[in-house]
């Protein structure tokens, strides 16, 4: 039993939901497809010149305030995100700077999907350790900044023109990525308690490098330089995902994991209140659940609304049902996701 405990949550979605049907717009897809295949009706995306860092803030702030603290109050940030500012350094100090917590550690984990998991347990054991009292962890995305298309103004429609034959081909090639991402950022604050049974009570992490190639964006320092116009031409700033073998090791490792996890907690999984999990496809949760035979009410799910919000989600899920009041002190929790590199894995916490 670690003392760990959520103290504080916010989250922060940029601009307006952008619906299925835009996307139809510069690419060729539908909103019954994407509906059907992914759950997912709307999704966010900052606007141009916005990164993680400000996503992160506006986050922050809610989370901070949520707490009844004052930014001063936090000695640690745990930043998570797939998608920074800068490619180096990392985008925790960026956040550190803008909260005025310059000299306060702030380290960047890049464990994309499963980030969560893997910053409650660095969090955990600097608490543990004495490391840190109190520990801002954050995951926040700007995935746009990806996405397969130059004519943002199409996608807005406030341009009513076609996008061009060679615009919509590229952004068809990458539509099964490009339908599932959006952008947003979730921030949650935690601290040693005191109370009683309240904590981690087990972990099941794992990662994968075999795994690589299934979600990647291919540029990178082992190339000279390391953006070319080649990788330019071959797309290669694109994130690649093979989108079957991700889907089938989710349903099968996740699974696998939540037992695990509950298990290694000394409990069965009807002890467990709720099973928050990473939501990157609707079918992907509504599998792990069948296969664990878990009730519908007690696996939540907001992926309709926000698309895969990578390492954000979970922390914008949670403060979602913080702050509806479905979830109460007392109350157990089994976090799941899986990512690329490949990382997965489940934790079993009583709030
Ligand atoms: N709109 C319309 N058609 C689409 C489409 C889209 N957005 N995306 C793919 N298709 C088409 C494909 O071209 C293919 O057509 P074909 O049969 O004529 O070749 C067909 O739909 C099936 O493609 P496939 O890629 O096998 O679809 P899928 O059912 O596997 O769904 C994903 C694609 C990406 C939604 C799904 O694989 C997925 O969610 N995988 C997990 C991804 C994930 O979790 N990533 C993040 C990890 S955190």
């Amino acid at each position: 039993m670690s003392g760990f405990s959520i103290v504080g949550s916010g989250r922060y979605l940029p601009g307006r939901p952008y619906t299925n049907d835009d996307l139809a717009r510069v690419m060729d897809t539908s909103d019954e497809w994407i509906r059907q295949r992914t759950g997912i009706e709307q999704r966010h995306y900052c606007p141009s010149g916005q990164g993680v860092s400000d996503l992160a803030y506006e986050a922050s702030i809610k989370a901070i305030d949520s707490a009844g603290l004052k930014p001063t109050d936090l000695d640690y940030i745990l930043f998570n995100t797939m998608t920074p500012d800068h490619l180096f350094p990392g985008s925790g100090p960026l956040l550190g700077a803008r909260l005025g917590l310059n000299g306060v550690p702030a380290l960047d984990l890049r464990a994309q999907c499963a980030a969560m998991l893997f910053s409650f347990q660095v969090a955990d054991s600097l608490l543990q350790s004495g490391a840190a009292k109190r520990i801002l962890i954050v995951g926040a995305e700007a995935h746009s900044g990806f996405m397969p298309w130059l004519d943002w103004d199409i996608l807005e429609g406030t341009n009513k023109a076609a996008p061009s034959a060679e615009a919509w081909e590229r952004a068809t090639r990458h539509r099964g990525l490009a339908i599932i991402f959006g952008d947003g950022a979730g921030a949650l604050i935690v601290e040693r308690s005191t109370a009683p049974g309240v904590g981690i009570l087990s972990m099941d992490l794992h990662s994968d490098g075999d795994l690589v190639d299934e979600l990647l964006i291919p540029v990178g320092f082992r190339s000279r330089p390391y953006v070319s116009e080649q990788c330019l031409a071959e797309d290669l700033i694109i994130p690649r995902m093979q989108g079957r073998e991700v889907f089938k090791h989710a349903v099968s490792k996740l699974p696998q994991s939540v037992r695990a996890a509950v298990e290694k907690a000394g409990m069965t999984l009807d002890d467990v209140d709720w099973f928050v999990g990473h939501q990157a496809n609707d079918r992907i949760n509504s599998l792990v659940r069948d296969r664990l035979r878990l009730p519908h009410e007690k696996v939540p799910t907001n992926i309709a609304k926000y698309g895969n919000t990578s390492a954000a989600t979970i922390p914008i899920l949670v403060d979602e049902m913080r702050r509806d009041g479905r979830l109460k002190a007392g109350q157990t929790v089994c976090y799941f996701g899986l990512g690329a590199g490949m990382h997965w894995g489940a934790t079993v916490v009583r709030t």
